[in-house]
């Protein structure tokens, strides 16, 4: 289905269950896919899945698409060197996992580009002999490289999960503490609302030197200056600093802070939100957990500097009441000549709200 899951699956679930002469009690466990698949499918599929465990107090399995698809070419039993599940992800990307003939998997299952996708039949054909067995709309695009294996493919014509084998290795496979979760292996395209991290579905946590790696990634996506993880875990060694991280609902950290604070006064040294996740709110919200975190470390005084051509920036700086307080000048460079910057302070009155 493209559209219409939640409304139709619940009436499946008991249509099922009255064609089978089975009450919703007689369920010992559940067995649902975790994807990859469309992010409105999962989700729906795994409420409703997790709520029935819930409510029936039954067990619960997550099982893999792509593993689901390779179990219903293994039962065909026609032999064969390896089984490919092979989904088309568009964008010239794979959604791919390589089993061997009894349907254990080689790898775990991933978003590649063709090229890689071919590169690992490259690999793992080589040892296994016989036809490679194919599920999944990714067959033409395998089948249009000029690879040594390429005469070997064989499509299965299976393109989508079968219920049966879900239900048959969800029997065989034993539960596992935590409930089953989606496997997403793309971000998603959709964009969340703005203002909805402010509602809830972001966080805003301490960094650790462990985050080092995280926030030089966002610092070199967002700065012309580059650093390396080791620059951040050594700032964040010496006296006074900190890091705040905003994360999104899926535990990804959209942005970062650092901190350095002397006595009563506090810096930031640098901060950035994700470029492809700006304006959004998050720069606000990781902006309150920094003042917060300050007034809770006795700060009094928070001073930034800032380029006078940066208008995000200052935007959201005086939206948060900082003014200014001094100006250097050519302080930034960048490759259209010199700009000053503006220091810009912001009062923290501790019984602030
Ligand atoms: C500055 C930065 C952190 C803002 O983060 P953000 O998540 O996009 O900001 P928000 O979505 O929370 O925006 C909060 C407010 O800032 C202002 N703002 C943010 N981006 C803006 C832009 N491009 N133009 C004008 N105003 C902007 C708006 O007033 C906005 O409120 P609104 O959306 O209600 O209009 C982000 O642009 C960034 O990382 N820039 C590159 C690094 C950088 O310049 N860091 C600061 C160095 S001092």
């Amino acid at each position: 289905m493209r559209t219409g899951h939640a409304e139709a699956l619940a009436p499946m679930v008991e249509a099922v269950l009255r064609e089978a002469d089975r009450v919703p009690a007689s369920i010992d466990r559940i067995a649902v896919t975790i994807g990859p698949g469309t992010f409105t499918g999962l989700r729906v599929a795994l409420a409703l899945t997790r709520g029935m465990a819930l409510a029936l107090r039954c067990e619960i399995v997550g099982i893999g698409t792509l593993e689901a698809m390779a179990e219903a070419v293994r039962q065909e039993g026609e032999g064969g060197g390896l089984i490919i599940v092979a989904i088309d992800a568009r964008r010239d990307e794979l959604y791919f996992q390589i089993f061997s003939r009894d349907g254990v998997p080689c790898a775990p299952p991933a978003l590649l580009s063709i090229e890689a996708a071919a590169a690992e039949v490259t690999r793992w054909s080589k040892e296994a002999e016989g036809p490679l067995r194919v599920a999944g709309s990714g067959f033409p695009l395998l089948a249009a490289r000029k690879e040594a294996w390429t005469s070997r493919l064989c499509d299965t014509g299976r393109n989508e999960p079968d219920a049966v084998c879900v239900a048959r290795l969800g029997a065989a496979k034993a539960p596992g503490a935590e409930a089953p979760k989606p496997l997403y292996l793309r971000k998603p395209d959709a964009k969340l609302p703005a203002k909805s991290m402010a509602m809830g579905a972001a966080r805003i946590r301490r960094g650790l030197p462990a985050d080092a790696m995280l926030v030089a990634a966002l610092q070199n996506a967002s700065f012309e200056e580059q650093w390396n993880a080791a620059a951040v875990a050594q700032f964040l060694d010496g006296p006074g600093t900190a890091l705040i991280l905003a994360e999104n609902g899926m535990g990804e950290c959209e942005g970062y802070a650092l901190l350095r604070q002397t006595g009563a006064e506090a810096e930031i040294i640098s901060l950035a939100v994700a470029p492809d996740s700006r304006r959004r709110g998050i720069g606000r919200i990781l902006m309150e957990g920094v003042l917060a975190a300050l007034r809770e470390a006795g700060a009094n005084a928070l001073f930034l500097e800032v380029s006078v051509v940066n208008e995000a920036a200052l935007t959201l700086y005086q939206g948060l009441g900082f003014v200014p307080v001094g100006r250097r000048a050519a302080y930034y460079r960048d490759r259209f000549g010199a700009h000053d910057a503006l220091v810009l302070k912001r009062d923290l009155v501790q019984n602030e709200t």
